[in-house]
């Protein structure tokens, strides 16, 4: 069965141009609750650790820059089939492709700086939203 929770993160593009309220309501008004938020910044070490499984990439490096560029919003999200419907909501990574309506394609300038990230499995928010609130008892 789906998970209920997911993470997210409002990236330092959104953060920097003053999308925060914007999208935290786009995501309340589709059922999400909070169960979790913070306005923090990352180190790159810290992005380095976070996107780890993407080390092998060409993009790692810019991707470790780019997060910890500026403050960005991490929050831990609840609602039934959390993980398939937040990925909906976001759209596609690349905002090129992402479909009417989505958060990225509203808010996102490019797919390196695509304003948002949502967990891809029920597993990885565990993992994600572990990183952040490692003092929920959620977990
Ligand atoms: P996110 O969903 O947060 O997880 C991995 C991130 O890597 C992704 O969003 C993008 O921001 C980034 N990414 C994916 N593909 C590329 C790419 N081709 N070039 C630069 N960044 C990328």
């Amino acid at each position: 069965m789906a998970g209920r929770l997911t993470f997210t993160m409002i990236k330092p593009d959104a953060v920097q141009n003053g999308h925060i309220g914007e999208i935290l309501s786009i995501i309340l008004r589709n059922g999400f609750k909070i169960r979790a938020m913070k306005l923090t910044q990352l180190t790159p070490e810290q992005a380095g650790k976070f996107y780890a499984v993407h080390k092998e990439r060409p993009f790692y490096a810019e991707l470790c820059a780019y997060m910890s560029s500026g403050p960005i919003v991490a929050a831990l999200l609840e609602k039934e089939n959390a993980v398939e419907d937040f990925r909906a909501l976001i759209g596609a990574t690349d905002p090129a492709k992402a479909a009417e309506g989505t958060i990225r394609r509203m808010f996102a300038k490019s797919i390196s700086e695509n304003a948002i990230h949502g967990s891809d499995s029920d597993e990885n928010a565990l993992v994600e939203g572990r990183f952040f609130f490692s003092e929920l008892e959620i977990f």
